[in-house]
């Protein structure tokens, strides 16, 4: 199937949605001053580019129920493709893109109004596009003036988002194409991280954090990828504990261990892995049974990873390991916290694991999808929020199906406080994997980067 194909099916499938009378209209993301004369690396909106594979900014996608695509776009110029680049224009875009109508986008707001004459409902992302819905409102106007001239008027308007985010939440092959390339040129970037940070070391060299970036980087481009996913964290012994840290300057110490939570994007969809290893290719002791108590909950997370299975159930798996796990080598004081339900029951182990276990993955690295099961919604259930501890009442967890992707991420992050054995202070550990649901289990998809810490230290010996 040739990609046009692919994403008229998917604007197909999207107008069978939209009601009799309805019209959907999404732009594509805003170009972003970083300061003077600079702007920031256009990146196309995740929606826009799911139902076009359009990646030219000033584009908007206007689809009607009875599956006509308009696409406003840039017009040819000259002049400013000396500057910016070739631009598609409106007489190729619908041989290209396979749409049925292609305007420049000069010609928006004088053709909304038409576009939406006569419709009964209007479709449109809310809540992401600044200044969008007060544009809709500006369109509409002049078609109200219309309806004393017989016009109607659309009198609805709805969250296009709903409906996208069902279809992007179950990955067609396509997508599962792609995400395995990504993930595959991601676990061969931390591969190549881990490698430098040992062979820096042995050479006796000064290893900073941002060394070992510019590897992942490397990796990510030199495989085509048109960026890092996310800003990725590369963070030296207790920059480990602070989550959102991102690659600095901070020093990598020989004895210390380095968490790396990088991923690419390829061709519009993420890819999301960290691994901890030891700077010099050794785990200490210490180290060593953290991070085993790590990857036995990521392993546990894994196994509850399977169709059928909640969304909650990986991290829940997670937190059962990680309780007990936290009381065996005293990190938490079964005296003063009790046995490993009590661990659960009270969130004790929040002092060390204070994330959830994962989120789905697609386009977006933080992928859109509700995280809860819409078919049973309003049925009657009662169910604990794991991080905020709110009761949840009448929205189960979501039912993992084939076709999913999500991260499987545990973690802990000892922080020195009292009571918390020396040895542990300042460690932090997170492995993460990206995991299709299939119809018997998962597939992990970055495992060629491995987790095992016997594994690791070989190659980092290599
Ligand atoms: N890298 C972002 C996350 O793991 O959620
Ligand atoms: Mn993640
Ligand atoms: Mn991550």
């Amino acid at each position: 199937m040739s990609d046009t194909t692919l994403y008229a099916q998917r604007r197909a499938r999207l107008a069978a949605q939209l009601g009799p009378g309805g019209i959907a209209i999404i732009p594509t993301a805003r170009e972003q001053q970083r300061n003077r004369d600079s702007d920031f690396l256009f990146r196309h909106d995740s929606y826009f580019y799911y139902l076009t594979g359009f990646t030219e900014p000033n584009a908007w996608l206007v689809l009607s129920s009875e599956g006509e695509a308009t696409l406003f776009c840039q017009p040819k110029d000259a002049e400013r493709e000396i500057w910016d680049g070739i631009r598609l224009g409106p007489d190729a875009a619908p041989a290209a893109l396979g749409v049925q109508r292609a305007v420049s986008v000069t010609e928006l707001n004088a053709q909304l109004p038409k576009l939406l004459e006569n419709r009964s409902t209007v479709w449109f992302p809310f809540a992401t596009h600044p200044g969008l819905e007060s544009r809709i409102e500006g369109w509409l106007q002049p078609v109200r003036a219309r309806v004393r001239f017989g016009a109607l008027c659309p009198d609805q308007q709805r969250d296009v988002c709903a409906l996208l985010d069902e279809m992007r939440l179950v990955k067609d092959a396509h997508e599962l194409d792609i995400m395995r390339r990504a993930s595959r040129i991601s676990a061969h970037a931390h591969i190549r991280a881990m490698q430098r940070s040992a062979a820096m070391l042995r050479a006796g060299q000064e290893v900073r954090e941002y060394h070992l970036d510019a590897e992942l980087l490397h990796e990510f481009r030199q495989h085509g990828s048109q960026y890092p996913a996310y800003g990725s964290i590369v963070a030296g012994g207790a920059n480990a504990c602070v989550l959102h840290y991102r690659a600095d300057q901070g020093l990598i110490r020989d004895g210390e261990l380095v968490l790396i939570d990088a991923g690419c994007e390829l061709d519009g969809y993420a890819s999301d892995i960290t691994r901890t290893f030891p700077a010099n290719g050794r785990f200490t002791g210490p180290q060593r049974a953290l991070y085993d108590l790590v990857l036995a909950s990521q392993e546990a997370a894994v196994a509850a990873t399977q169709p059928g299975a909640r969304f909650v159930d990986p991290h829940n798996a997670t937190v059962e390991v990680l309780a007990q796990g936290l009381l065996d080598l005293g990190l938490l004081d079964k005296h003063k916290v009790g046995g490993a339900q009590d661990v659960i029951t009270n969130r004790n182990y929040f002092q060390f694991y204070m994330h959830r276990t994962g989120h789905w993955l697609g386009m977006d690295v933080h992928d859109c999808g509700s995280y809860v099961e819409p078919s049973e919604v309003g049925q009657i259930s009662e169910r604990k929020d794991p991080l905020s501890g709110e009761t949840i009442k009448d929205r189960p967890s979501r039912i993992l199906r084939p076709g999913m992707v999500l991260t499987i991420e545990p973690g802990l992050y000892v922080r020195p406080a009292q009571g918390v054995p020396e040895q542990f202070h300042n460690i932090g550990i997170r492995i993460e994997d990206d995991a299709v649901v299939t119809a018997q289990g998962c597939e992990l998809i970055t495992r060629d980067v491995p987790v095992n810490p016997d594994e690791i230290e070989a190659l980092m010996r290599a």
